[in-house]
């Protein structure tokens, strides 16, 4: 039996490639409070969950632009395997109580993750678009240019429609120039090409496939934001954001934004 390899010239090359190290520098708790360190590290893995969806998300786009609609299949269903772990990661928190966390809430000042750049990208790539959220970003140049790039750019149900109409469904012009940085208008055409896909439900229909991949993934990035309100709710009630927010209130208002819209409204007529 031979055992594995244990001596290497230089740096180990497991920390070469995950950069290891690096990651565990990263976390600077700013209170003695040992609660805090799950607040920041849970807070740290679901901002590299949020890069990874975002990342599977334009190569969905990358692919429905060129008309590979299977291909497109693939990351999206990645993509929801990985907001699974995002959402399992909100476990790490469930210990909180609300005197846990003032414990060390002081702590944060006006930081929330309101402000996080990568969750906001994310929800521009799912359609949920709004130029007020990208204001914070003002003074960091390179996430503000790029935040404002996404913001202009397609989501991924902009590309999904956009194919649907290179396949011959009959989507207005009005719908396929609409800009799309501002809020996503749902059009009735797009929820009658849905009903009209949805009638083919045999399992070699590509669209069909598409359609429920991009439902798990709604489905599943609704669950985050229902656990993060039941987070929120749990250890601070009522209470006004550390982002300044109503908190509660506001992020139930915020959630009532729905992903891929059409195709839940679709199913009222299939
Ligand atoms: C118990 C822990 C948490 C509490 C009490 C909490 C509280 C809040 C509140 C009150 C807001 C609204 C904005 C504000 O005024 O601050 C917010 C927004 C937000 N939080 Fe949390 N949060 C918690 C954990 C987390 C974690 C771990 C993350 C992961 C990075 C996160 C990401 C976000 C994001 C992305 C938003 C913006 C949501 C949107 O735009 O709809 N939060 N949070």
């Amino acid at each position: 039996m031979t055992g594995p390899i244990l001596d290497f010239p230089d740096q180990v090359p497991y920390d070469a490639y995950v950069h290891a190290s690096t990651l565990h520098s990263l976390q600077q708790p700013l209170s003695r409070d040992p609660g805090e360190m799950s607040f920041l590290m849970v807070s740290q893995v679901m901002e590299l969950y949020f890069g990874l969806a975002r990342h599977e998300l334009r190569d969905t786009q990358r692919l429905l632009r060129e008309d590979d609609v299977w291909g497109a299949i693939a990351p999206l269903r990645r993509t929801k395997l990985h907001l699974e772990g995002l959402v399992a990661a909100w476990n790490g928190l469930r210990w909180m109580t609300p005197s846990d966390f003032n414990r060390f809430r002081g702590q944060l000042g006006e930081a929330s993750g309101f402000q996080s750049a990568m969750y906001r990208h994310l929800e521009f790539l799912l359609g949920l678009k709004s130029e007020a959220l990208i204001r914070p970003f003002k003074r960091q140049a390179d996430l503000y240019d790029e935040l404002s790039t996404a913001l202009a750019a397609p989501s991924v149900w902009d590309d999904v429609t956009a194919m649907l109409a290179r396949r011959g469904f009959e989507i207005p012009a009005e719908v396929l120039t609409a800009h799309p940085a501002g809020e996503y208008a749902t059009h009735p055409a797009v929820e009658k090409a849905w009903v009209e896909i949805y009638h083919d439900d045999r399992g070699d229909n590509p669209l069909y496939a598409l359609g429920e991949a991009l439902t798990d993934v709604a489905e599943e990035f609704g669950e985050w934001r229902y656990k993060h309100l039941t987070a929120v709710q749990r250890t601070m009630g009522n209470k006004a954001g550390s982002g300044g927010s109503s908190g509660a209130a506001w992020l139930t208002r915020s959630m009532a934004k729905v992903v891929f819209p059409e195709l839940w409204s679709a199913r009222t007529v299939i």
